[in-house]
């Protein structure tokens, strides 16, 4: 009867409020925030950032951010967004535009354009975008991440950007300067800023940075943009210049949605160039209601405390019911800790263990994520936290399935996943750490480090053997590794090689990974079996492929993708000095004469071996595990590499396949070896070398 009554009340308050509410026009407040002085992680939770832009490096990279000059980072674009919409001005149609005002904003953030190839190219903008979409399709080149052939200039576009341009087109006045666009590429307004004794992008080496500010007041609906170079010396903020490069009357209610995002686009395209924000104070005015109900209430005194009463019991009901489904959700999390099964991580131990996610702490940074070294306290236990960047993960169902499986596998020589945290779109996965960090850092260590001994390297490679055999036949359900490499063999204490990241491909949406991504974000170019290309599915075949690169890795000392005699990678070098019975030749300089001859050539033929370009010609890992152990001779290796064939035939004799086959090079353009060998040095686990112009 009582909550009858209430109930009856309150909707005649919630009626009376409404009324309120709808008569008072929204209140105008502002959002200020500095973002600097890097980009980290945690800002990944406010920004909508999807390949191939990134936050890295301590930046916003709006297009790819490598300075090495490759094919993957041309004809490129993206965009970075705050997740959140501001309300830019009030309802209320019958107002006259000319009389309405609308938000104020003032965006001064400071960019690092640098050429990619001593050239420049296409530019950045400032942007202010209908919704979080990301760039259309073939927005590169010209278009700046804006708009595409198709929808440039449409009205529907609703985007209004300050543009940043260093690539000449027919409708620009030159390679370097602002305009203001709206809903299209061609700038309403342009400026060269050659003028004003500023350069975007000078010549490399030389980089450059400017302070940008975009300035707009609602009131007299002005628009003003203002850039000046930061100081070369001391790295300080210029002072606000007094006279703006760009003036422009702007209504955005005529232009804008009413909810509008706010941030970066960029793009490449023949030539490209480095397109990073490296610090950002934004403040926006918007429109809000949220205060109103609290001002109304207080103001409306007895009877607002009876809507408060009301509002109380409505909540109390809320969390029961939220309580149980809850509890519900317990009874799932129970089934998941069963004993063999990964754990589920709060975020907030997580954060706490790695002192929030501190830079100090990042052991690593690759195609997926972050790595950072963490301590729990209540399991008094060191652990390293994977923190994925993509956005891109299947459901939480599927990714604990996978996860299960991957649990379940127990081998000496595998990393043990102890748990995950996936929240919020935010994916984390717990493993042991690995004191000795991965195999990569300790092949290419510099002059002043000792080498890794050729007893240690034999040890390594004859673990990761038998993780890989235990992966591919022991286990019930037989698993592929999929991202074997230098940098996925982890060392514990004792240099015991312990594979890491297995059957994680999987768990990540698309299958191919790295294959997939040999465009993109290349993890594993020279690991990558030459079927993949075509097939793009991983197999042990493709796996055993990967191995035999980390055992020419191992003994050579040298990257996969390395160029050396005109040879195109490792393997191709190998073999030429396998031909001309210099096998020997190819071993580590670094060794000197600590190695073993005869494992040595064992070592180097089997690598040739799991190379061989044709999946099915490659041993299994059984075969790999007694040359290995010495049990079984060494392989026979043909003198010439045979040609890679497709589609790959059942193996009749070579002739025939040569001749049915299409006869492909395994030398396309991914196998650029510089390019790969800066990557792979960037992908390492904890050898994470900082590159960029930040
Ligand atoms: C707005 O426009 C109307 C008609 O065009 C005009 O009468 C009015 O004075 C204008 N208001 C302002 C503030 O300019
Ligand atoms: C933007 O900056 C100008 C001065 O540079 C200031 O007058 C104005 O109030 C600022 N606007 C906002 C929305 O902060
Ligand atoms: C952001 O504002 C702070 C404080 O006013 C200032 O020191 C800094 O230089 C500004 N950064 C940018 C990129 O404008
Ligand atoms: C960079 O320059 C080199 C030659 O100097 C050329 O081979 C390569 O294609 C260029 N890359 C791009 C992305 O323009
Ligand atoms: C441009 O983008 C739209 C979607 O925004 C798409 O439908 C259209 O096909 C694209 N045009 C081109 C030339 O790619
Ligand atoms: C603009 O885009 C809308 C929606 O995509 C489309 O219906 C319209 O035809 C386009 N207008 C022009 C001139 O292309
Ligand atoms: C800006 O350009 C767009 C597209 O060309 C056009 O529709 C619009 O009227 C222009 N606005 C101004 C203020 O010149
Ligand atoms: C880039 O070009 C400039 C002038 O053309 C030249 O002086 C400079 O050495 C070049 N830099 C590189 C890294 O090639
Ligand atoms: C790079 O900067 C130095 C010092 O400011 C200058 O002497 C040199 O000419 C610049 N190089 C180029 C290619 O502009
Ligand atoms: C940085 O250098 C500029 C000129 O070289 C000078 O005007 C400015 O005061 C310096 N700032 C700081 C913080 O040292
Ligand atoms: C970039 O795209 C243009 C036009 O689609 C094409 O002609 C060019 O070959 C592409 N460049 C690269 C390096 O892929
Ligand atoms: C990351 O950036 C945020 C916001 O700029 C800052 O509050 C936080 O302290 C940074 N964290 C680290 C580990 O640098």
């Amino acid at each position: 009867m009582g909550l009858f009554l209430t109930a009856r009340i309150s909707k005649v308050f919630i009626f009376l409020c409404c009324l309120l509410a709808i008569s008072e026009a929204d209140k105008l407040k502002t959002f200020s925030k500095q973002y600097g002085n890097t980009f980290n992680q945690t800002d990944s939770e406010y920004f909508m950032v999807e390949a191939p832009a990134m936050i890295s490096n301590g930046a916003l990279q709006v297009t790819p951010d490598s300075l090495s000059d490759d094919f993957s980072k041309a004809n490129k674009s993206g965009r970075i967004l705050l997740k959140q919409s501001f309300k830019l001005w009030n309802d209320g149609d019958d107002i006259p535009s000319n009389e309405t005002r609308v938000a104020s904003f003032n965006s001064s953030f400071l960019v690092n354009l640098y050429p990619a190839n001593n050239s420049s190219g296409e530019g950045l903008t400032f942007l202010i975008a209908p919704g979080l979409d990301l760039p259309p399709p073939n927005s590169f080149g010209q278009f700046l991440g804006l708009t595409n052939a198709t929808t440039d200039g449409n009205s529907s576009n609703k985007i209004v950007a300050v543009e940043l341009d260093t690539f000449k087109q027919d409708f620009d006045p030159d390679n370097n300067h602002v305009g203001l666009d709206i809903n299209g590429v061609r700038s309403n307004i342009s400026a060269s800023l050659t003028p004003h004794g500023i350069t975007l992008v000078p010549p490399a080496p030389n980089a450059s940075f400017h302070n940008v500010w975009v300035e707009y007041d609602g009131v007299k609906k002005i628009i003003e943009v203002y850039i000046a170079e930061q100081e070369k010396q001391n790295g300080s903020t210029p002072p606000h210049p007094s006279s703006p490069i760009i003036r422009s009357h702007l209504d955005l209610r005529g232009v804008l949605n009413q909810d509008s995002y706010f941030g970066f686009s960029a793009s490449t395209g023949n030539t490209a160039e480095l397109n990073c924000v490296l610090r950002w104070n934004l403040t926006i005015e918007y429109y809000h209601e949220e205060n109103q109900w609290l001002r109304i209430v207080l103001g409306a005194g007895v009877p607002g405390l009876v809507l408060l009463l009301v509002g109380a019991a409505w909540l109390g009901y809320y969390f029961h019911k939220r309580r149980v489904e809850r509890s519900k959700s317990n009874i799932l999390g129970a089934l998941k800790s069963l004993p063999g099964s990964p754990k589920e991580y709060e975020f907030k131990e997580l954060k706490k263990a790695t002192n929030s996610f501190d830079e100090k702490h990042k052991l690593g940074q690759g195609g997926y994520g972050v790595v950072y070294k963490g301590f729990l306290t209540s399991e008094n236990l060191e652990i390293a936290v994977k923190w994925f960047l993509r956005d891109n993960i299947k459901g939480q169902d599927d990714f604990l399935a996978e996860l299960t499986i991957i649990n379940r596998l127990r081998h000496k020589h595998l990393v043990k996943l102890l748990g995950w945290c996936h929240k919020n779109g935010k994916l984390l996965l717990v493993y042991e750490y690995m004191p000795k960090g991965s195999l990569d850092q300790h092949l290419f260590v510099g002059q002043d480090k000792p080498t890794l001994s050729w007893n240690l390297r034999y040890k390594i490679v004859s673990g990761a053997a038998s993780a890989l055999h235990y992966l591919h036949n022991e286990y019930e359900q037989r698993v592929v590794h999929r991202d074997l490499k230098a940098s996925n063999i982890m060392l514990d204490f004792n240099f015991n090689a312990r594979l890491g990241d297995f059957g994680l491909a999987r768990v990540l949406e698309n299958e191919k990974t790295s294959y997939h991504e040999a465009e993109g974000i290349p993890g594993t170019i020279g690991y990558i079996a030459p079927e993949c290309f075509h097939t793009g599915t991983a197999t042990q075949q493709s796996d055993v492929y990967a191995f035999g690169a980390v055992l020419l890795e191992v003994v050579c000392g040298q990257r996969p993708g390395t160029k050396i005699a005109g040879c195109n990678g490792l393997a191709e070098w190998v073999w030429f000095l396998h031909r001309d019975g210099l096998l020997l030749r190819a071993v580590d300089e670094k060794l000197g004469e600590d190695y073993v001859a005869e494992e040595a050539e064992r070592l180097l033929l089997l690598g040739l071996a799991c190379s061989h370009p044709i999946a099915s010609e490659r041993p299994k890992t059984q075969a790999i595990l007694q040359i290995i152990s010495g049990s079984v001779p060494p392989p026979n290796v043909p003198p010439f590499k045979p040609a890679f064939v497709w589609p790959a035939m059942v193996p009749v004799d070579i002739d025939s396949r040569t001749t049915t086959g299409t006869t492909t090079s395994i030398t396309n353009s991914h196998f650029n070896s510089e390019w790969s060998q800066q990557y792979l040095s960037r992908e390492s686990y904890a050898g994470y070398s900082d590159h960029s112009m930040v």
